[in-house]
């Protein structure tokens, strides 16, 4: 566990492989987040665009995270890379850790957007 995070269960890995996207909220309520399984993998990310601050959505069928406000997408299978847009950087990744069928978060790699820090 990172400087100011704590370790949150956030859902049953058996259930995101079935359903393919879970929704959780991290590090704390307003912080909306999803994980995602694609290519035998699970990921995490804040949907809050970094452009700014629109929620994203899921594209399952394309595992991309498009926003609804300015069009930038964004590679859910390649650490959130902005793959067009106006967006400068790529969604901050949730880092987890996975036992057994428990999926925890257990911090964030890159700035939430409009937060100085993202654990305040
Ligand atoms: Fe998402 Fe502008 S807020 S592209």
């Amino acid at each position: 566990v990172y400087g100011g995070y704590t370790k949150n269960r956030v859902g049953s890995l058996a259930q995101l492989k079935k359903a393919g996207e879970l929704d959780f909220s991290y590090p704390d309520e307003s912080a909306l987040c999803k994980a995602v399984y694609v290519n035998n993998e699970v990921k995490a990310y804040s949907i809050i665009c970094t452009h700014k601050g629109c929620p994203t959505i899921y594209n399952k069928q394309k595992a991309m995270f498009e926003c609804p406000c300015h069009f930038t997408k964004y590679d859910a299978k390649n650490n959130g890379q902005m793959v067009i847009g106006q967006a400068t950087g790529a969604l901050p990744r949730v880092l987890l850790e996975i036992s057994g069928d428990d999926i925890f978060a257990i911090g964030v790699d890159g700035l939430i957007f409009g937060r100085i820090n993202n654990t305040v």
